[in-house]
């Protein structure tokens, strides 16, 4: 079964085209990451695929469920890890809690958690190896601890889809270790998984397939075929670098963020 399938999406906000022509399949627990540039639509095409963004035309499948229809099915079916998110630190909320958070979302309110909420919450702290942290305040925590609890919430539901939206920016390195160690943890059992990244190099040993957006697919399939110098110049300048190299080439884009 496809895990994802768009055909011909288009979505324009404010009267602007943020994705035009969008159309690519991804076999389930295959492993997919997007890049390009600031603005280029990376965020909005995960949106879609939550339901959170209406496409203006075109279809979206997650693993058979149309997110226009369903919004709610595909947050069951997916786990979501946003960008740089903000959550408000005066709430003194604890690391336990903020995983929680990922059940109580999917369910009636008010509720309360049963012994197998609170056994998911261990097991997918585990996963992100913070378990020993959580009873602390998730305020005192670093800005890559944080993101390794946000990581947790997004899978306590245990999804089937595990969207992470420039996980590794502000993250230490160890972070980035512990949460590359965690994503091939994800992927030996069989979660479909797509990163927007940019940065490809770290993971060059667990994605199946690329994709270079910039509005419209610039790219997609396997590195080697995805990471074209010419289609990667057409993107991100002429700075850019590729070398040669399995299973993936190393590429460098310079500094593109913002
Ligand atoms: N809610 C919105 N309303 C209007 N324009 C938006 C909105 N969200 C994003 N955009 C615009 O859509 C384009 C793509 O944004 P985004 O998907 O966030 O890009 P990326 O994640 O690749 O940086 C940008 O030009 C951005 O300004
Ligand atoms: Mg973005």
């Amino acid at each position: 079964m496809n895990a994802i399938e768009l055909d011909n999406v288009k979505v324009r906000l404010n009267d602007k085209e943020v994705l035009e022509d969008i159309g690519f399949k991804v076999e389930e627990s295959s492993f997919l990451s997007i890049m390009g540039p600031n603005g280029s639509g990376k965020t909005t095409l995960i949106k879609v695929l939550l339901g959170i963004i209406v496409p203006d035309s075109g279809t979206v499948r997650v693993f058979g469920v149309d997110p226009v229809k369903n919004p709610f099915e595909v947050r069951r079916i997916a786990g979501y890890v946003p960008q740089k998110e903000k959550i408000n630190l005066e709430v003194p909320l604890t690391v336990s809690d903020v995983v929680g958070m990922g059940l109580v979302s999917k369910k009636q309110v008010p509720r309360f958690f049963t012994g197998i909420d609170r056994g998911r919450i261990e097991e997918a702290l585990k996963l992100v190896g913070m378990w020993d942290y959580r009873n602390e305040k998730f305020a005192n925590l670093s800005g890559g601890q944080q993101q390794r609890v946000l990581i947790a919430r997004a899978i306590v539901h245990e999804p089937k889809l595990l969207l992470l939206d420039e996980p590794f920016n502000g993250v230490d390195v160890n972070n980035q270790r512990k949460i590359l160690e965690f994503l091939g943890k994800m992927k030996s059992e069989k979660v479909t998984i797509v990163v927007v990244t940019h940065d490809i190099n770290p993971l060059a040993e667990l994605t199946d397939y690329v994709m270079l957006l910039n509005r419209k697919i610039i790219s997609f399939g396997k590195p080697s075929e995805a990471l074209d110098y010419v289609r990667l110049c057409q993107i991100y300048g002429p700075s850019v670098q590729v070398i040669t190299g399995k299973p993936c080439p190393t590429v460098i884009t310079g500094d593109v963020h913002a």
